[in-house]
């Protein structure tokens, strides 16, 4: 029989596994409910405290992008690999099996397209996202964008009060639209005003200075992976991230725009769970993409 000193030390159990008296494995969480805990727990890994989240909800602003053009060929062989997946209710109900047994992260705001720019101005109904089980409902947010800002932090808070009344944690994402060059100074406002609106966890880009938005910001971050770039340069960008004090990668592009995407997927992973160096993952990448 384990006694209490057993189940502090959680000795006879093995490291990571959640004791009695341990906070929550993640930053700023303490006082959320049972429920949005347990959701967390299903997309950030109660024994590295990150996750590997695959973004596929490009279509719902660019069509059907480079790479995403049949979730069934393209995506569906990487789910297995990724912590959580993050799309649209559309992709979710038409072409994610719903045996796949992930969690959801469900775009759950809506409004315009690229053709039209960044307007994004309604939230799905919260019941909705109850319907598809979704572990987390993102909200992207347009600060600095005259026009928009409000709107999206208005439409944060609401999330936010609908994600805390039904136990669903909120994602606030910090969209730079075309104007990719954004400092740290501008990232560190946005995920804060992103945490101070409600936001449970919040998405962002790695930039110079990533600590100090990571420092300020008092919920976990999860960068997004941004244009494709080579398969080295990508995971050094995951390395830095993760290693600056992000708590995951949520990453589109960089994934199923890559040469082997399935080998990918697992050298980011490696990273992100493991702490592979950027030479060490990729190595991985070349060995899987062999096979
Ligand atoms: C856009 C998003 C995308 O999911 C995000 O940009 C991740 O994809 P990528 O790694 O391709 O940038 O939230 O609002």
């Amino acid at each position: 029989m384990a006694d209490l000193d057993d189940l502090r030390e959680g000795s006879r159990f093995g490291v990571g596994v959640p004791v009695a008296n341990q906070s929550f494995h993640m930053k700023g969480c303490d006082n959320l409910s049972w429920g949005m805990k347990d959701r967390l727990s299903r997309v950030f890994n109660p024994k590295t405290g990150k996750s590997v989240m695959l973004a596929f909800d490009h279509g719902f602003i660019m069509g059907p992008t480079s790479g995403l053009e049949r979730i069934d060929l393209n995506i569906a062989p990487l789910m297995e690999y990724a912590d959580c997946l993050m799309c649209s209710r559309g992709i979710l109900q038409s072409s994610v099996p719903a045996n796949t047994n992930k969690p959801i992260c469900l775009r759950a705001d809506a409004g315009t397209t690229i053709l039209t720019g960044l307007n994004d101005n309604v939230i799905i109904d919260v019941e909705d996202a109850i319907r598809l089980n979704a572990s987390v409902m993102a909200v992207m947010l347009a600060i600095g964008d005259s026009a928009m800002e409000a709107k999206t932090v208005a439409n944060l808070y609401r999330a936010a009060d609908a994600g805390a009344k039904y136990g669903i944690p909120v994602m606030g994402i910090t969209a730079v639209g075309t104007d990719m060059a954004r400092d740290s100074r501008y990232f560190s406002l946005a995920s804060r005003v992103c945490a101070e609106n409600g936001a449970n966890i919040v998405k962002t880009y790695y930039c110079d200075g990533f600590e100090n938005v990571v420092a300020s910001c008092p919920v976990p971050i999860v960068i997004a992976g941004g244009k494709k770039l080579e398969e080295l340069d990508a995971l050094e960008l995951c390395y830095k991230a993760i290693n600056d004090g992000a708590s995951g990668v949520d990453m589109g592009r960089n994934v199923f725009q890559s040469e082997n995407p399935i080998a990918m997927i697992q050298a980011v992973s490696a990273v992100v769970h493991e702490g592979m160096t950027p030479k060490q993952a990729f190595e991985l990448y070349e060995t899987i993409a062999k096979k």
